[in-house]
């Protein structure tokens, strides 16, 4: 049991200090790659092929979607885009005749919406600036455009690459490395049986951090179980109260105001509108250990979105719990085990079902969505005591979700309080430890 008691202990501080790391260990290779494909020379510069290829298993990009960055390294300029387009055209008053579409030295681009007319579309352009996850849809996890620059170098020589890439995906949260020349990217013809290859190829590297992103945590976990009448709520505050972002403005989901028109109009700048609770987080998910079978046992997750100016399109959860490798069946979800290290199989994502329920609704009556999971027993680790039933990592659409304290797991009617107490004051002992040695 203390042998339980102590892994327990270093799982939560894992959870506790996992946050203080850029890398996302349940992710470890996941990064969005930056591909430019030089597949023409043109008098005074190129043509390129950008593709943005979404690699992490589980978080895409969503609405209002992607904006790519960069500095040019000389004077160069955009003649034109396909599939997408500069924001500001900038400064370009010293052209006669053909004027280009951006002059500007760090030009901020942005994917043309669906729909446009088909001349100005490429293949895998204009989504709005969304990328799936690549867990989730590997076909919908690419965004693509083509550029045609000018003013830039006309070999592979002479060509400088662009600098000091950004991405916003929507909001900050991404750190892309120097462009780096890479072998040329080979393309079969659609039969197969011709090959070509990009006159010059160079990729850039964009890894997020939950940490740049925001400082307080975007969504937070609930527990409750069949046997023990204890709802742990999220922790008070969560997600910041008032600090950030409009977060200071609430509404009461009973108020007049919640059925007003406008009341789910998304705002330019992405600012949410959250139903008051203790916890100020656009999305809860709450984990309720719902039955006990002779070889099974079953969880319900339910995922609800307080936020009035988000529909969540394409979400996804990440679960971590050590019973996840026998997962039997998962109703109205879909279910994919991650396997972040081949040997540890305890981390699974979940996503919606095409149609039914891979919206998750603004908030209000219809913003939840959920599932049950029924899981196998594992004789040599399953116990219900100790908060064992309970995840140990929660993420929502890539975002590691807060937990509740972990003195407060309801725990088995029959299990000593005192010990749970003992380990609490130790963990909060330990933590502090950590947090001297990591400060
Ligand atoms: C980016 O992700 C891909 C796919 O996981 C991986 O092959 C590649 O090595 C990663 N790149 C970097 C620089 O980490
Ligand atoms: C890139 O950013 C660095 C640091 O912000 C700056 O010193 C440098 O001038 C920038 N390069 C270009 C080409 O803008
Ligand atoms: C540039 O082109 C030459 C020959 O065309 C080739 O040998 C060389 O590897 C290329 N360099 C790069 C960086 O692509
Ligand atoms: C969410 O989607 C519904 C149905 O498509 C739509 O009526 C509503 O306006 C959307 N809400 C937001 C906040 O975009
Ligand atoms: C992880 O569990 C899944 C589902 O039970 C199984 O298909 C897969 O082979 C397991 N992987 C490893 C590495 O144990
Ligand atoms: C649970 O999964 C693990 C690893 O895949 C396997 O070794 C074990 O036998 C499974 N337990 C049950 C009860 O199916
Ligand atoms: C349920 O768990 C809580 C701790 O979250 C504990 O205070 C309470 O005594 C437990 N209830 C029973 C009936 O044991």
């Amino acid at each position: 049991m203390d042998l339980r008691n102590s892994m327990l202990l270093a799982l939560l501080l894992a959870v506790t200090c996992s946050v203080a790391v850029a890398y996302d260990p349940l992710d470890p290779n996941g990064n969005i790659t930056l591909q430019w494909d030089v597949i023409s020379w043109t008098p005074d510069g190129y043509v390129a092929m950008v593709t943005m290829n979404n690699y992490q298993q589980y978080r895409g990009i969503m609405a209002p979607g992607w904006t790519l960055g960069w500095s040019w390294a000389k004077k160069e300029v955009i003649w034109s885009i396909v599939g997408a387009q500069a924001t500001e055209q900038g400064d370009c008053s010293k052209f006669k005749g053909g004027i280009p579409h951006s002059c500007k030295r760090t030009p901020s681009i942005v994917d043309l919406l669906p729909g446009v007319p088909y001349n100005q579309q490429i293949a895998n352009c204009c989504k709005a600036g969304v990328v799936s996850a690549y867990g989730q849809d590997p076909a919908g996890a690419l965004s693509a455009f083509q550029v045609s620059v000018g003013l830039a170098g006309t070999t592979n020589k002479t060509v400088k690459l662009p600098r000091n890439f950004t991405l916003m995906g929507p909001g900050p949260g991404y750190t892309c490395g120097p462009a780096r020349v890479a072998p040329s990217t080979v393309y079969w013809s659609a039969d197969h049986r011709r090959r070509t290859q990009a006159l010059m190829t160079w990729t850039v590297t964009c890894t997020y951090s939950q940490q740049l992103a925001s400082r307080y945590p975007s969504c937070c976990v609930s527990f409750s179980s069949f046997y023990n009448s204890t709802i742990v709520p999220c922790a008070k505050c969560a997600c910041g109260c008032g600090h950030h972002r409009g977060h200071a403005e609430c509404i009461m989901g009973d108020s007049k105001r919640a059925l007003s028109a406008g009341v789910n109009t998304p705002r330019k700048d992405g600012a949410p509108l959250l139903q008051c609770t203790s916890h100020m987080c656009p999305i809860r998910v709450h984990w309720h250990v719902k039955l006990n079978y002779k070889d099974y046992w079953r969880a319900k997750i339910a995922i609800t979105n307080f936020n009035y100016r988000m529909n969540y399109t394409q979400w996804t959860l990440v679960a971590q719990h050590p019973n996840m490798d026998n997962i039997t069946e998962v109703f109205s979800f879909q279910y994919k085990p991650l396997v972040p290290y081949g040997s540890i199989n305890d981390t699974g994502m979940f996503y919606g079902l095409k149609m039914y329920n891979d919206l998750l609704m603004e908030a209000g009556p219809f913003g939840n969505v959920q599932s049950e999971l029924l899981m196998r027993k594992d004789d040599r680790t399953f116990t219900f005591s100790q908060g064992w039933a309970f995840p140990r990592k929660i993420y929502f659409n890539g975002d590691e979700c807060k937990m509740p304290s972990p003195d407060s797991y309801p725990y088995l009617p029959n299990s000593a309080p005192s010990r749970s107490r003992i380990a609490s004051s130790l963990a909060s002992g330990l933590f502090l430890l950590m947090l001297l040695l990591v400060v």
